[in-house]
């Protein structure tokens, strides 16, 4: 505590900081002729400069002012009990589930991490970056403190939902060009990231009965496609495919060529080396001029990973918010969910199909379900997501459940990719399951009969290659033959080459005329 300014004021200290004492001590001071409507609470302008009395208060008060300035506000701290592998255990704090918190480390730096769950009355936090240097006792600190303390002069803020309350991240156009990491700090070394507009990284579930149905098409600027597979506005798509088959040319073919709006990428969990090449040779600068490229790769933490996939989907979201046609594309989903996995099973989930735990396939739903068409008026996010599918595993879990929860989905084959063919899309195995609302029936007649015609000669390759097949025997298969080589030329298409819609339909007619 402070000491009177002056040893005879002392005895009047009580009574000035006893707020019911006040109104005495202002009548105990008479008003001057001179100025009537003064009182010795006024501020300083109106002090009067004879009074040595009320001189001694202020600077009294001013003297306890600096002192309470100089005290720090009390702040709640947890202390870490336990780290293993991935999982650091807190006690002595609460804190909501998805509450982001920081250690402070002995070197000035810090950890951050978020709680993933609780046992008791301890949280269980997973840290963003590596753990080195959290000593056991180390200290615990919510990040969400100041933005939750009532502001004195509106009195209690509004009642939001937690997650609105949730750390912010930067959004908008502010992005457009740049690569950031899952935390949105930019990796490209262009400076600070320009907005003013953030958003939480958890959107609001959109009112199905309100979402815009899919009815007009996305044009993606490849032919097989366009023709064949044709994308509607807000559908979302998986591209299953095993490594190394075209899958990360033909996701950045299709950001280059498009007609969507803006593009953003979420680089999951893939290789860092990739990272740049998918940015400086696949997407190019004039792709990435208007796209937001959010890179998490296989050497971040789990919790960062899971963070770049839904941060990708809050940026997509805030652009269709603005009422733009936004393509979202995500490499990979698998990784996603097996980043789910990691954290699940740290936390002490039970794995159940194929070491994935149950949240893993709650997690996805809730991922994909945030892309698609907003309300009527808003904008949409075309979204196509990669599935792994390792040695043609169709029983491979992730895969089945992405099969289920998009709108449709374009494997890639690999005997296709290993004959040179590109992009290697298995037309037979292929879907689009919004394309017959949103296409005319000729288109639909005509992409059927393709197809047909390129089974057809699937089906009895062997045949002809040994000179099995006699001409005549099966008019359709006869056209087929006649018709490989041109088929072939319309299914594969060139990394530099564009073929848009209209195009790509004029294409198909000639073809199957
Ligand atoms: N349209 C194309 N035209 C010519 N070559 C292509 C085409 N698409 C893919 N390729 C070839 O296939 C190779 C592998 O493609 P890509 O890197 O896209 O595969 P991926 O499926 O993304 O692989 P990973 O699983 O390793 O990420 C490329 O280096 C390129 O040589
Ligand atoms: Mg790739």
């Amino acid at each position: 505590m402070t000491t009177a300014p002056d040893a005879d004021l002392q005895s009047e200290v009580p009574a000035a900081v006893d707020p019911a004492a006040q109104p005495a001590a202002a009548e105990a001071q008479p008003a001057t002729p001179e100025a009537p409507n003064k009182t010795p609470q006024s501020n300083t302008a109106n002090i009067d400069p004879d009074n040595i009395h009320s001189q001694r208060w202020q600077s009294y008060l001013k003297d306890c002012r600096e002192i309470i300035n100089l005290v720090e506000p009390l702040e709640v701290a947890g202390r870490i009990i336990k780290v293993t592998g991935l999982v650091m255990v807190a006690t002595g704090i609460k804190m909501p589930i998805g509450g982001a918190c920081y250690i402070p480390l002995q070197d000035g730096g810090r950890v951050e991490a978020e709680v993933v769950g609780f046992d008791g009355e301890n949280l269980l936090l997973m840290p963003q970056t590596a753990v080195e240097g959290v000593v056991p006792g180390a200290k615990v600190f919510s990040m969400d403190v100041t933005d939750t303390l009532p502001k004195p002069q509106f009195g209690r803020p509004p009642r939001r939902r937690a997650q609105d309350r949730a750390r912010h991240f930067p959004v908008g156009d502010g992005l457009l060009g740049r690569v950031v990491d899952a935390a949105g700090i930019p990796l490209d070394g262009l400076g600070p990231i320009v907005t003013d507009i953030t958003a939480p990284l958890s959107g609001r579930v959109i009112n199905p009965l309100m979402r815009a149905p899919i009815e007009e098409t996305m044009d993606v600027g490849v032919r097989a496609i366009n023709a064949m597979l044709t994308v509607g506005r807000g559908q979302r798509l998986g591209l299953f495919a095993g490594s190394g088959v075209g899958k990360s040319v033909l996701l950045g073919m299709m950001a280059r060529y498009t007609t969507a709006d803006v593009i953003v990428v979420g680089l999951i969990g893939e290789r860092g080396r990739e990272v740049q090449e998918f940015i400086e040779q696949i997407l190019g600068p004039e792709g990435l001029a208007r796209s937001v490229v959010v890179a998490a790769p296989a050497d971040v933490s789990a919790l960062m990973r899971l963070q770049g996939a839904s941060y990708a989907t809050t940026i997509a979201e805030r652009f269709r918010q603005q009422g733009k046609n936004v393509l979202l594309i995500m490499d990979s989903l698998t990784r996603y969910a097996m980043a789910q996995r990691e954290i699940a099973l740290a936390i002490g989930e039970p794995p159940a199909t194929k070491g994935y735990p149950p949240s893993v396939f709650a997690k996805l739903p809730a991922l994909v379900e945030r892309t698609g068409n907003g309300a009527r008026g808003e904008g949409s996010i075309t979204a196509f997501y990669t599935v792994l599918t390792e040695g043609d595993d169709q029983q491979d879990p992730i895969a089945d459940s992405a099969r289920a929860i998009l709108d449709g989905h374009i494997v890639l084959n690999r005997t296709l990719a290993e004959s040179g063919h590109y992009p290697a899309i298995d037309i037979e195995q292929s879907i689009s399951r919004a394309m017959h609302n949103i296409t005319s029936s000729e288109h639909q007649q005509q992409a059927r009969l393709l197809k047909q015609l390129y089974s057809r000669y699937l089906r009895n390759q062997d045949l002809i290659a040994v000179g099995a097949y006699q001409a005549g025997a099966d008019p359709m298969l006869d056209i087929a033959i006649k018709k490989r080589d041109q088929i072939n030329d319309f299914l594969q298409q060139d990394i530099h080459e564009c073929a848009d819609m209209q195009f790509s339909l004029q294409h198909l007619a000639q073809v199957v005329s």
